[in-house]
């Protein structure tokens, strides 16, 4: 099993970049209920509150709670009424990612490079102000119906965006030491891999620096395809998967099914202290993944040596993977939310910059073992 694993070009001169990307600005979900769903990421997962906006600051149909851990910001929005894109957007596709925001210089200019390049309009470019100066967004379609909205910030100060509140309350859970998104992984549907990969490359200006097929991820039921795509910088990555055949219903096609369409399937994010972090979300209810136990008594002979404790891995079931530059942990949770699509990934790594290939098979049969008992596979 030969990992496809292509260097970085050297993108990033910013003179020459048509589309500088200097990171993830934020994640916006559309939930059913986002005064729930800020409760469970503050209780579950440790993000703290940041900004509301909603009927006390003026919106009449919609309220959004924002949540921030590190550098990580979530936007948890629902609509306040019938009829809405937010609501017909729900009953669609469930809970889910519907704006994956990038931080830019000039969201004019990222925009119209965009749109010369043939993305699909979604947000022409729009000052919105207040007492804290002003932001520039603008916005185009990604795979389905997901969105990536352009945020220009250097002339504000506020919170998040202009015309949001700041969000206190007297229920502040610890974090749990989540740090940044290290990637954010789409399925697409069959056959689409190549064109949202290419759309990567010609729109946004992104590399392919990884690639596997469906040899290298396999078990009896499950197969996929996977590219991964990165900005110039390294720091936003956005792996495409998109289903292969295999003998029954593949994870892939299972989420297309129930996300009715391509989508964010998962967020990774990273932590310094993998044990630690697991240790204290597992304690908040957070469910994950687990591979069966006798993955730990073969692991150390694939990886080598870990500064970890292999009976701490084992305890949390957390995962260890190498490549040529080191080696990363990584667990995955259950789904978040009733439709078996939106998960999360956990990853702290120690030098490695793949993305845990060597886990997929184990995790894989793991997912399996879920989908059987979904009657989904
Ligand atoms: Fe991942």
């Amino acid at each position: 099993m030969e990992i496809n694993k292509q260097p970085l070009p050297k993108l990033y001169d910013e003179a020459q970049d048509f589309m500088p990307l200097l990171g993830t600005d934020y994640v916006e979900l559309y939930v059913s209920n986002s005064k729930q769903a800020a409760h469970f990421y503050k209780t579950a997962f440790g993000f703290q509150e940041l900004a509301y906006a909603g009927l006390e600051t003026g919106l009449q149909d919609r309220e959004s709670y924002v949540l921030q851990q590190g550098k990580i910001r979530l936007v948890l929005t629902s609509p306040l009424k019938s009829g809405t894109e937010i609501g017909r957007h729900i009953e669609l596709h469930g809970d889910g990612v519907k704006v994956v925001a990038l931080w830019v210089p000039d969201a004019t200019i990222a925009y119209n490079e965009a749109i010369k390049r043939g993305a699909k309009h979604y947000l022409s470019p729009i000052t919105e102000e207040d007492a804290d100066g002003k932001v520039v967004r603008s916005g185009i379609y990604t795979y389905g119906e997901t969105i990536h909205i352009f945020v220009e910030r250097k002339d504000f100060k506020g919170l998040f965006l202009p015309s949001y509140t700041a969000w206190k309350s007297n229920y502040n859970p610890t974090t749990t030491g989540l740090m940044y998104i290290d990637h954010m992984v789409g399925n697409v549907a069959l056959g689409e891999m190549n064109t949202w990969v290419n759309f990567y490359k010609e729109v946004l200006g992104f590399a392919q620096i990884v690639s596997f097929d469906d040899k290298d991820i396999s078990t009896d039921y499950t197969a996929l395809m996977s590219k991964v795509m990165s900005n110039g910088n390294g720091r936003i990555k956005f792996p495409i998967n998109e289903p292969a055949d295999g003998k029954k219903k593949s994870q892939i096609e299972e989420y297309l099914d129930f996300y009715e369409g391509p989508g964010v399937q998962h967020i990774a994010v990273a932590t310094s202290d993998i044990i630690k972090t697991v240790r204290e979300l597992v304690s908040r209810g957070v469910e994950f993944l687990r591979v069966p136990d006798n993955y730990y008594d073969v692991v150390l002979d694939r990886v080598g040596e870990i500064d970890e404790d292999i009976v701490l891995l084992r305890e949390l079931g957390i995962l260890v993977d190498r490549d040529d530059e080191g080696y990363l942990l990584q667990i995955f949770t259950k789904p978040i939310e009733p439709r078996p699509t939106l998960f999360f990934e956990i990853i702290q790594r120690k030098g490695a910059t793949s993305f845990g290939k060597g886990n997929f098979k184990a995790l894989f049969e793991a997912i399996e073992r879920e989908q059987e008992l979904r009657g989904t596979l």
